[in-house]
């Protein structure tokens, strides 16, 4: 309404809906096997022993459960996430850690507390929409860096490059995204090696590190590789790299429960952010998980859920090498853990087209790849989300998505024939 829109900020103005949101109201009939949330799989979630912590909480901890808490969090669960991470090999202190209201939460006070209007965050290109859509509600800028060929993190001249000539041109850069453990969307995992050197570019160019680790425990092959919050740690220790946590995709999304594990200084400062968004996060979720967590099943639930998500990364790898045209340059991330992988198509299919024909035509679900971009978003590209469905709706899935991108490629090339033969001159 018009009354409405004289009022808007100018930072409510720059507001952009989630596309994935959007996409998934399209996707919600039941008869559409959808690829396009970001879902864990329901048969990971621990319902009895979780039923068992909450009745533990009301029986135990009612007063305090049910009321304000602090907005540091509660010292029952930080003293089960200083457990967890230190079984990591992370070390952290109470002073160290805040318990937020999920990773998002934590992605929206760090542009909260370091933005200004006009400024630019490095993010990849692609990367997570939701780090895209925070950093955009203030009314802040990205500047997108591809990564190599080999998929192990960022290209390193590049960013080099990008980041002097943005310097040059006066542009207010503040802080690095990245998602280095199975990222979201393209389910890439950063060497060692880049892990180290984006560090380094960080020290040289005082510059802090957001590291986003949702995906961080849900590796289910190969070995794991230390976070660059505890690169720091093992090193120089500066204090410059913000690690960012959550019970989502450990556990259950559904806790809507995280923790930043940062230096002392910025909890403090996230600490009066988060007052202003919401006091506390839940504290009777706080309790629950804390029981939960105490029961030490934690460990054998992620161990199943890897367990699990490898199966259906496994038979999504096998389907897409079965039924996707062999024809044209069609390939696909495999990825190590994580959620999602990657499916990169011919330059002539936009994928922001083709979503409404695999829809109603085919039934079928995917999260456009233009969503991953601030600016200048590649179109051919889409993610796949692989731990949701069921292993006989992946194969069908991937069945329907082969034979609309088949018909796709088929109407490209008789175009494309017609346009090329005399006939067609
Ligand atoms: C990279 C990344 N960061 C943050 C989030 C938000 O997670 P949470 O459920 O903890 O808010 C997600 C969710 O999918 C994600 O993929």
């Amino acid at each position: 309404m018009k009354e409405f829109e004289a009022c808007y900020s100018a930072n409510a103005i720059n507001m952009k809906k989630s596309v994935i949101r959007e996409l998934l109201k399209l996707t919600a009939r039941p008869e559409i096997i959808s690829f396009a949330g970001g879902l864990p799989a329901p048969e990971t979630f621990p319902v009895a022993d979780l039923k068992e912590a909450a009745a533990l909480v009301f029986d135990k901890h009612a007063a305090k459960a049910l009321q304000y808490g602090t907005t540091e969090g509660d010292p029952d669960l930080k003293e089960e996430i200083i457990k967890f991470e230190s079984r990591q090999g992370v070390q952290l202190d109470a002073k160290n850690l805040l318990v937020v209201s999920a990773s998002q939460q934590a992605l929206d006070m760090v542009a909260k507390v370091f933005l200004d209007p006009g400024d630019y965050v490095i993010a990849g290109r692609p990367t997570y929409v939701g780090a895209i859509q925070a950093i955009q509600s203030y009314s802040a800028k990205v500047l997108g860096i591809p990564f190599t060929a080999e998929q192990d993190g960022f290209d390193m001249a590049i960013l080099e490059r990008s980041y002097q000539l943005a310097v040059g041109a006066g542009k207010k850069l503040k802080y690095i995204y990245v998602i280095p453990d199975f990222q979201n969307p393209a389910g890439f995992c950063w060497s060692l090696a880049k892990r180290q050197a984006l560090l380094q570019f960080a020290y040289t160019n005082s510059l802090i590190i957001i590291e986003d680790s949702p995906y961080r425990e849900i590796r289910f092959i190969g070995e794991h590789i230390p976070s660059i919050y505890q690169l720091d740690q093992q090193g120089a220790n500066r204090g410059i790299v913000v690690n960012l946590k959550t019970f989502s995709k450990i556990l259950v999304p559904g806790a809507r429960v995280g923790w930043i594990m940062a230096h002392e200084e910025l909890i403090n400062k996230f600490v009066i952010a988060k007052q202003a968004m919401d006091l506390c996060t839940n504290v009777f979720t706080q309790k629950w998980l804390a029981e939960y967590m105490k029961t030490g099943k934690l460990y054998d639930v992620i161990k199943s859920t890897c367990a699990n998500y490898c199966e259906k990364r496994n038979l999504m790898v096998q389907a897409l090498e079965k039924y996707m045209p062999k024809r044209w340059e069609i390939q696909w991330t495999k990825p190590e853990g994580g959620l999602f992988l990657w499916l990169s198509l011919p330059k002539f299919i936009n994928t922001d087209d083709l979503i409404y024909r695999a829809v109603e035509e085919e039934k079928v679900a995917y999260v456009i790849s233009s969503a991953f971009y601030f600016d200048d978003p590649e179109k051919n590209a889409m993610r796949l989300n692989f731990s949701y469905s069921s292993p006989e709706l992946i194969e069908e899935g991937i069945k329907r998505l082969a034979r609309i991108i088949t018909r796709e490629i088929e109407n490209y090339e008789k175009g494309h024939r017609a346009q090329t033969s005399p006939e067609g001159l």
